[in-house]
């Protein structure tokens, strides 16, 4: 089983973000070979402190560190507010790159998507996720650049997108992803 871990870096119900990775996760449910996804949501994970992990690991944050730790691969879809990853993904992933040393991130291929209702796409936000989480230890996924432009109006129905030129990038990052798993390759061995 190759397992991939999916993080929304919006909160929001009705997240283009979410809806982005909805559409990954349909796609990589269509692929053969034996692939199961989680999603991990950076709520519920209370606010970075040393302090906090000194007294032992919030358990929240305990299961997230164990969910990507055994995943195979994560993939991660952002918005940018104000020219940077929203607070709450950065939070997860600081919580994720500790302890210091035995990063749950170290070694892990992770794709990169941003998705805005506006013309950018939140684009601005893709080399500072990459600096991010390779300084955690990840091995950040060259699959060409997905950021999705004018997002809201694009959404097709049940929530997918649906259009070929966005389907065929994201194909492209999930191709690109299980290629980094040995998925397949690995089954074959
Ligand atoms: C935004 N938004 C935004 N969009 C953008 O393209 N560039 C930006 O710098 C910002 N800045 C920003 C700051 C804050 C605090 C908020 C709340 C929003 C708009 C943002 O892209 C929009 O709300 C998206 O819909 C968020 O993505 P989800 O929630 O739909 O995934």
């Amino acid at each position: 089983m190759t397992t991939i871990v999916l993080v929304s870096g919006s909160l929001r119900r009705n997240s283009v973000n979410a809806a982005l990775l909805t559409t990954v996760r349909a796609i990589l449910e269509r692929r053969p070979g034996d692939i199961g996804t989680h999603l991990l949501t950076p709520a519920g994970l209370p606010l970075f402190d040393e302090d906090v992990e000194a007294q032992g690991v919030p358990a929240p944050v305990a299961a997230a560190q164990e969910l990507v730790r055994h995943a195979d691969a994560v993939v991660i879809s952002s918005p940018s507010y104000n020219g940077s990853m929203p607070g709450g993904l950065k939070n997860a992933l600081d919580w994720l790159s500790r302890p210091w040393g035995a990063s749950a991130l170290t070694g892990k291929p992770v794709a990169t998507a941003t998705a805005s209702p506006g013309k950018g796409g939140g684009a601005e936000v893709q080399p500072e996720l990459h600096r991010v989480l390779e300084r955690a230890g990840a091995l950040v996924v060259d699959h060409g650049r997905v950021a999705l432009g004018n997002a809201a109006a694009r959404l097709g129905p049940r929530g997918l997108y649906t259009e070929p030129a966005v389907t065929a990038a994201l194909d492209g990052l999930v191709d690109a992803t299980l290629a980094a798993t040995g998925h397949l390759t690995r089954g074959a061995a």
